[in-house]
């Protein structure tokens, strides 16, 4: 997590501050209540969140079901394939206030093998009747590999040749943020043969050449085996009508880019499509939207959607996408430097709040509008609170405490000799 740091130098912009912000998992608690049978009101609600980095989405999912009224019926199976980010979890106290509840547990689990699951102390873990599990934004970690079509059903894969790799020894990634992109990197493409190729790929190479037949020679397409994997295995873990969502980066059509850095971490891109031709001869079934934010699929359990659900999806993520809002106030909030501008500021905190009254980086946004203000212990109280909750921004808000405390101190005009 630290090699993948807000402060990283190159320009794309880390999209896991929209990933794990608050209205995000609103969103996501909304579409998991829709689904639920009003029947079962006593039953516990399973969830497991896949990749869960430093805990944060975990800790916005607790606090929006809290919200929504389903806290207490809530096991909330946070899991890593990093056993250090869960004990980072632990140790900062991302998730303090919901210990006493005993509602979530912390597992390690490396996809696509959900049979292999083990707490902190090393004890296995039965995941199955799960009612929804969260890839938010995680498959983009998963191997996949750029296809391009030939004549006659055949493809060439593209291979990365990394040049000056006197570069990569002892190379501190954690240090030197910009240093992925930094590397001379050409890429070519080869004859993907298949019998050279791992029995994954093997396995789901029809679905791919399924969904590749709508599209001409020469067209690249993008295999991402893991994820088909990923949900063979999930089907089983899965209740009848239980959820699977994942949320990406988007992947533009029209796009010949198949990967991006952000820090020091390399994100592949989705093929949407190759997710649509496994649902459609899985007998499951997927509501999918993207815009230029973000890819957000949730796959069902079942040949037809809950209705109820089907409404939740379009409300939250097409009607009124508090998301995108979100991550545009973020943006503004991030160019206002003049003092003369404090009135926009509060507009835009005050319409933060309205979305999202609990993360820490609306609380942090309260903070910048009392700073303009002048009210500087309002403020340090402020960034105070946050420094228990940001584990990702702790540099940041240590160095506004620092300042303000300098403002703050009460300075003698004159001295008693
Ligand atoms: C890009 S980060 C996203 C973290 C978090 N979900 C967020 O939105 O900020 C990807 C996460 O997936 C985890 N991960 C990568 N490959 C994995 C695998 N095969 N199995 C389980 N977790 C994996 C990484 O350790 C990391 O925490």
């Amino acid at each position: 997590m630290d090699a993948f740091d807000s402060q990283a130098t190159n320009s794309n912009s880390i999209p896991n501050t929209v990933s794990n912000s608050y209205p995000h998992a609103l969103s996501i608690v909304r579409m998991l209540k829709a689904n639920l049978d009003e029947l079962d009101s006593s039953s516990k609600i399973r969830v497991l969140e896949c990749g869960a980095g430093a805990g944060l989405f975990a800790r916005h999912f607790l606090l929006a079901a809290q919200e929504e009224g389903i806290l207490q019926r809530l096991e909330y199976f946070l899991s890593d394939i990093a056993a250090h980010s869960l004990r980072q979890i632990q140790e900062k106290g991302i998730l303090e206030e919901f210990q006493h509840l005993g509602v979530f547990r912390l597992v390690t689990l490396f996809l696509p093998n959900f049979d292999s699951v083990f707490d902190l102390e090393g004890n296995q873990i039965e995941l199955d009747s799960l009612d929804l599990v969260i890839a938010n934004y995680v498959v983009d970690s998963l191997p996949m590999i750029p296809l391009k079509k030939k004549e006659g059903g055949c493809f060439d894969k593209l291979q990365l040749k990394i040049s000056q790799n006197q570069f990569i020894q002892n190379q501190n990634l954690i240090s030197d943020l910009g240093f992925l992109s930094r590397l001379n990197i050409t890429e070519r493409w080869v004859n993907y043969d298949l019998a050279q190729a791992s029995e994954m790929e093997k396995k789901y190479f029809h679905i791919l050449e399924s969904s590749a037949s709508h599209h001409p020679v020469g067209e690249e397409l993008r295999f991402n085996y893991f994820i088909l994997d990923l949900m063979d295995s999930l089907k089983e873990k899965l209740k009848p009508k239980g959820l699977f969502y994942i949320y990406d980066i988007p992947s533009k059509q029209e796009s010949k880019k198949h990967y991006y850095f952000f820090a020091n971490s390399v994100a592949n891109l989705l093929n949407e499509e190759l997710i649509v031709e496994f649902v459609r001869s899985s007998n499951l079934t997927i509501l999918a939207r993207q815009d230029s934010y973000q890819s957000n699929l949730l796959i069902i359990n079942a040949e037809q959607p809950k209705h109820d659900l089907v409404e939740a999806f379009k409300s939250e993520f097409e009607k009124t996408c508090n998301i995108n809002v979100f991550n545009e106030i973020i943006k503004m909030l991030n160019v206002i430097k003049s003092p003369q501008s404090v009135e926009l500021l509060k507009f835009l905190v005050d319409k933060f709040q309205e979305i999202d009254g609990k993360s820490a980086l609306s609380l942090t946004a309260k903070g910048l509008y009392y700073e303009a203000i002048k009210d500087y212990d309002t403020a340090l109280d402020i960034y105070l609170a946050v420094r228990k909750i940001d584990f990702l921004n702790e540099c940041l808000i240590e160095a506004k405490i620092n300042k303000l405390r300098s403002l703050t101190t009460p300075k003698t005009s004159f001295q008693i000799l």
